[in-house]
């Protein structure tokens, strides 16, 4: 009885809490604070933030002198009635080099602990663990080793939905980046990390997660997208969630989808990529609702009608704006051809037949194994 089965269970439970756990001290004086919300969560995130404030005290420093002798100048040489205007002195050697050579020095300090913050942002550790991470409109996909996809995930607030991706505690990561439309920019404020993803090129990015302390469970970072790619710019937020290196490996488990059936895969795929637009219980959302969709006939754009079979969902899945359901024309589906897998394309198909009273019916679903037929890892 040393392994008991109920510990993995809660710690999966644990990570899908929908409590989220922004560890944000405010870190710092005011002036910090002004700057910066939250502390830096990192040994970089600390580095940047004190190269910032250097930055703003040489500035600071600088722009009192000058504007300091400005005006006292101004004023102790202003032209006086009567007083003819001395003559300029020309030229000053040694003053001159005083003054270009010291401000200089603090430039040079200022662009050596950039470019080591910057080399410490982009080249990995050779060891370090490597997600792949794909910027769309409006969401991210992250891609882990084994395989896995995304995140789990939970609501956030009343209406909306928030992907929680899991992150080991203490451990180097490396961001392998790539957006399928325009260019996005991937920013994690806590590690004062923000580098952008194009079309058709991968840019990097790598910082090391942070250790939890004693008895911490798991700590909550934001993920936001910086660079302005659209109307929904403003939804493409996640979480990285950094949980021990234990949880991490039973969650990755758990999203492993080597031995689902074809149901099951549907249902994390829909999870994962699908929920934010589509609803199954037939609710109005940003795409079609799933209830009852598969076997019937659907108007679409143009006049004209289509049986929705496999086939359909098929091409909806990869070229969305092919047949778009009438009254649904300016709504922009993600494109996932390259993105799902054949397989979990049929799993979608296979899960999608189920929501709807003309697929099969549900015990033809569950009959081979009546034990397992609540659904996979709490679905919705
Ligand atoms: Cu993606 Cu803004």
């Amino acid at each position: 009885m040393q392994d008991t089965p109920a510990e993995p269970v809660d710690q999966l439970e644990l990570f899908r809490s929908s409590d989220l756990r922004i560890h944000n001290p405010q870190g710092g004086d005011w002036l910090h604070q002004l700057f910066f919300r939250g502390a830096a969560q990192t040994e970089e995130a600390v580095r940047t933030d004190g190269l910032f404030m250097l930055t703003l005290w040489f500035s600071v420093f600088f722009f009192v002198l000058l504007m300091g002798l400005m005006f006292y100048w101004v004023i102790k040489y202003r032209r006086r009635p009567g007083v003819p205007a001395p003559v300029s002195a020309s030229h000053n050697g040694p003053l001159e080099i005083f003054w270009t050579v010291v401000p200089s020095s603090g430039l040079l300090v200022i662009f050596l602990l950039g470019f080591q913050g910057y080399m410490a942002k982009i080249v990995a550790p050779t060891n370090a663990l490597t997600l792949n991470v794909t910027g769309l409109k409006w969401d991210w996909i992250i891609t882990y080793p084994n395989g896995a996809r995304s995140g789990y995930s939970t609501a956030l607030g009343t209406k909306d939905s928030v992907k929680i991706f899991v992150l080991p505690e203490d451990t180097d990561v490396k961001l392998l980046m790539q957006s399928r439309d325009v260019i996005h920019a991937f920013w994690v404020p806590d590690y004062r990390t923000k580098i952008d993803l194009y079309p058709n090129r991968l840019t990097s990015h790598t910082f090391r997660t942070e250790k939890l302390r004693e008895g911490e469970e798991y700590r909550d970072h934001w993920i936001f997208c910086a660079e302005y790619c659209g109307d929904q710019h403003s939804e493409m937020y996640g979480i990285f969630r950094v949980v021990s290196k234990d949880v991490y490996e039973n969650v990755l488990d758990d999203w492993s989808t080597g031995n689902l059936s074809p149901v099951e895969l549907g249902q994390v795929v829909f999870r994962n990529n699908c929920i934010s637009c589509h609803s199954i219980d037939g609710s109005p959302n940003i795409g079609p609702t799933w209830l009852n969709a598969y076997g019937y006939e659907r108007a679409i754009s143009g006049g004209t009608s289509v049986l929705v079979d496999e086939n359909y969902v098929r091409e909806s899945i990869l070229n969305p704006q092919a047949k778009v359901v009438a009254g649904y024309e300016g709504k922009i589906m993600t494109a996932f051809a390259g993105i799902l897998s054949d397989d979990e394309i049929n799993g979608v198909i296979a899960y999608y037949k189920t929501l709807s009273d003309k697929g099969p019916a549900p015990d033809e679903e569950t009959e081979e194994d009546p034990a397992n037929s609540e659904p996979p890892e709490g679905g919705e």
